[in-house]
């Protein structure tokens, strides 16, 4: 016997009871985003590599070791799977000359990325984003809009326990020189340094802030801090965003520890953290990143954006609200008979052109095996056509799971309409039989 062939580790199906649960967070997230004015945008999975090392940096995980790469094998052109989703954005906003065209944009995407890090829980090498970037925007009103918009989602979503982290990586000059002494403070302690950090001393000490081994803490505590450093731009800036976070009533704390795993960020970063979910408890991040467009080939720009992870947001969501309900069939249609099954179909179609979600049972058997079916599948009614009831051209409706409803046997005519009210209007269960029809 063939072995049987598995998921690729790390990444994940995601089965119905699930999907379903992520059509519903996905529902409200673009009812979400469209309140706020952002638009979506779709961009290919595979990308030039040059375009993330470009763009994410050469000394930072995601580009030193966990992108999928690969040379196209006709022509041996240098492809990526997308580890994230701001550098494509990026990149279809010089190509297209959407800022040009159309000036500042508000845009979102949504989809898979891949990251070949050690999966475990809320890691994954197949994971989602939901990204939001904003092109052309310069003042720290945007920051503010981001960070607000994503309380407002917490909010809708009845999350708890998510808290945001505050910066500032101030501007390139300011970094330089804040880089500078951080360097000089390093080399001061060269010796105490992890071979992580030995590496990234002179490429991108930063990095070594952001460090989790234990071991570093002391050091990296007592470094100089980036804000110590900052001009009175960069500090108006962060100013602006706390005023309007504050009349938002968000609170935050600022970690001058957070710089974030790409490099393309300057000025505000954030991060939405909970402990809710063991070590990977970053369930959003982003920030500006004013050089990011010239930088791949654009004119000078300011932008900003943020991009949450799905799996790790649905995992808190699910931990913050408890059981949720898998979606809701209404209609079971049993059938048995060759003109039945005609008729089934007729049925069926009909109600669904009446927006009604409706299974009809495929596949034969007795109707005492069919019933058991729809009791299993959760719909809320059964419709049962047997040969009498085709040849009377009439249905009968049981209800499986609605307290109180009448089994009932109505003609095509009234089926539409008795339907109707037993789903949704109890009280005038009667009523409407003899109107309408399908
Ligand atoms: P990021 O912090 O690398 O930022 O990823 C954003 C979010 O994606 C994380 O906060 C996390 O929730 C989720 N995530 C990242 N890696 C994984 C993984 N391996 N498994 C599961 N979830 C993961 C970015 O990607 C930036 N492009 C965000 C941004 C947009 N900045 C500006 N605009």
């Amino acid at each position: 016997m063939s072995q049987t062939l598995q998921a690729v580790r790390g990444m994940n199906d995601v089965l119905p009871d699930e999907a379903e649960i992520w059509e519903t967070f996905e529902e409200l997230v673009r009812d979400w985003l469209q309140r706020y004015g952002y638009r979506p945008l779709r961009t290919p999975v595979v990308e030039p590599t040059a375009l993330f090392s470009r763009a994410i940096g050469e000394v930072t995980d995601i580009v030193e070791k966990e992108m999928y790469s690969f040379a196209d094998a006709l022509n041996g052109e240098k492809l990526t799977l997308r580890p994230e989703g701001t550098a494509s954005c990026v990149r279809a906003a010089i190509q297209h000359k959407l800022v040009e065209g159309a000036g500042p944009q508000r845009l979102w995407y949504q989809g898979p990325m891949f990251r070949h890090e050690r999966p475990q829980r809320g890691r994954y090498r197949q994971f989602h984003q939901i990204g939001v970037e904003a092109l052309g925007f310069a003042g720290p009103d945007i920051d503010a809009e981001h960070i607000i918009m994503t309380a407002a989602l917490w909010d809708d979503l009845g999350l708890e326990d998510v808290r945001l982290e505050l910066n500032s990586l101030g501007a390139g000059e300011e970094r330089a020189q804040h880089r500078a002494a951080l360097v000089t403070y390093l080399e001061a302690h060269q010796d105490k340094l992890d071979e992580d950090s030995q590496r990234r001393l002179h490429a991108n000490p930063l990095r070594i802030l952001d460090s989790k081994n234990p071991a570093l803490q002391d050091i990296v505590e007592a470094a100089p801090k980036l804000a110590d450093y900052l001009g009175a731009e960069s500090r108006a800036h962060f100013d602006g965003v706390q005023v309007l976070l504050k009349d938002a009533g968000i609170p935050y704390r600022i970690n001058h520890r957070l710089v974030r795993g790409l490099d393309y960020y300057n000025r505000t970063v954030f991060e939405w953290v909970t402990d809710r979910l063991g070590a990977q408890g970053t369930v959003c991040g982003g920030g500006r990143y004013d050089g990011l467009v010239e930088q791949l080939g654009g004119k000078s720009l300011p932008a900003a954006g943020f991009a949450m992870g799905v799996e790790r947001l649905l995992a808190l969501w699910r931990e913050s609200v408890g059981e949720m309900a898998p979606g809701e069939l209404e209609i079971y249609v049993v059938h048995q008979g060759a003109a039945a099954q005609r008729l089934a179909f007729q049925v069926a179609e009909a109600l669904r052109r009446d927006s009604l979600s409706v299974v009809v049972h495929c596949g034969g058997g007795s109707f005492k095996a069919q019933m058991k079916k729809a009791d299993g599948s959760g719909a809320l009614l059964a419709l049962v056509i047997g040969e009498d009831e085709a040849a009377a051209n009439e249905v009968g409706i049981k209800p499986l799971r609605l307290e109180g409803a009448q089994q009932q046997r109505v003609s095509l005519a009234a089926l539409a309409e008795t339907i109707e009210n037993i789903l949704y209007n109890d009280d005038d269960n009667d009523e409407g039989a003899g109107h309408g029809g399908v």
